[in-house]
């Protein structure tokens, strides 16, 4: 079984190249499963309900997110719109699982593929260097205690790599990858741990990369260069799909390969 996973969808322009590229992308690598975090999907920040909605029509099954997930509030209605309803088009964002109790939306989807293959999605917030949270390994721990599917891809959504790093290894051989997020560069440390558990640090962004992570670099040097705050704009330029195809037993959930690609 071949899972996709995309890296963080910047805006429009990361929005477009992935209608653009994701069929031959699916028929290329035979791909049974797409995941990916949109974290910036609506101008860099946050995703509305119509931009998601936008992406499951282009074959996109679970969206993942990460600390900009509150940036637009319809988000908030609709994940109180789900209200219990697992069939719900609204299930299948995610917000990170180690946020307080409480909140709204939810950190784990499980879902049955079209061949009836069960699988499960988790998104996480690493702790270094970003907002306090909740602990994700003890979340991570938490929520993997009553689950039925054995294909089971992590989103870890964090600011350090020796947290990603950590957390892979933690969770290595109890699911089938563990895939950074947030930072959006793609590292190139893809592999398969000792457990049968695909890793990358980070899968990188899939968006415009004439930029600073996604945003206008003037705007963003200028920052670095005065300490004032400015109001960050989506960039434009040297658009790139980031993503990576992980092939795995569809019994065992354990990762045979994972393979990094960038598209241009
Ligand atoms: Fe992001
Ligand atoms: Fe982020």
């Amino acid at each position: 079984m071949k899972i996709l996973f995309i890296g963080d969808i910047f805006g429009r322009p990361g929005r477009t190249i992935v209608r653009e590229r994701l069929k031959e992308l699916t028929s290329e690598h035979q791909v049974d499963l797409v995941i990916a975090n949109g974290e910036n999907a609506a101008a860099g920040f946050g995703i509305t309900p119509a931009l998601a909605e936008e992406l499951f029509e282009l074959g996109i099954a679970v969206i993942t997110t990460g600390n900009h997930i509150w940036d637009k509030r319809e988000i908030i209605e609709y994940f109180q719109s789900a209200d219990g309803n697992p069939y719900s088009p609204a299930r299948r964002v995610l917000r990170p699982a180690n946020y307080p109790d409480g909140m709204p939306g939810t950190g784990l989807f499980e879902g049955q593929t079209k061949n009836d293959v069960p699988y499960a999605v988790m998104n996480l917030q690493g702790r270094v260097f970003m907002t306090s949270n909740d602990d994700p390994f003890r979340k991570a721990d938490e929520l993997l205690k009553g689950g039925k599917a054995k294909i089971i891809l992590v989103d870890v959504h964090a600011e350090a790599t020796s947290e990603k790093v950590s957390m892979g290894w933690y969770l290595d051989g109890r699911v089938t990858a563990v895939l950074g997020t947030h930072t959006h560069v793609p590292t190139a440390d893809e592999r398969i741990l000792p457990g049968g558990t695909a890793y990358q640090t980070d899968v990188g962004m899939t968006g415009p990369y004439d930029s600073v992570i996604g945003v206008k670099k003037e705007l963003i040097i200028q920052r670095f260069l005065t300490n004032m705050p400015a109001r960050f704009e989506a960039a434009t330029g040297d658009v790139r799909l980031c993503a990576v195809v992980i092939d795995c037993d569809q019994d065992t959930g354990k990762a045979r390969s994972i393979q990094r690609i960038m598209l241009t």
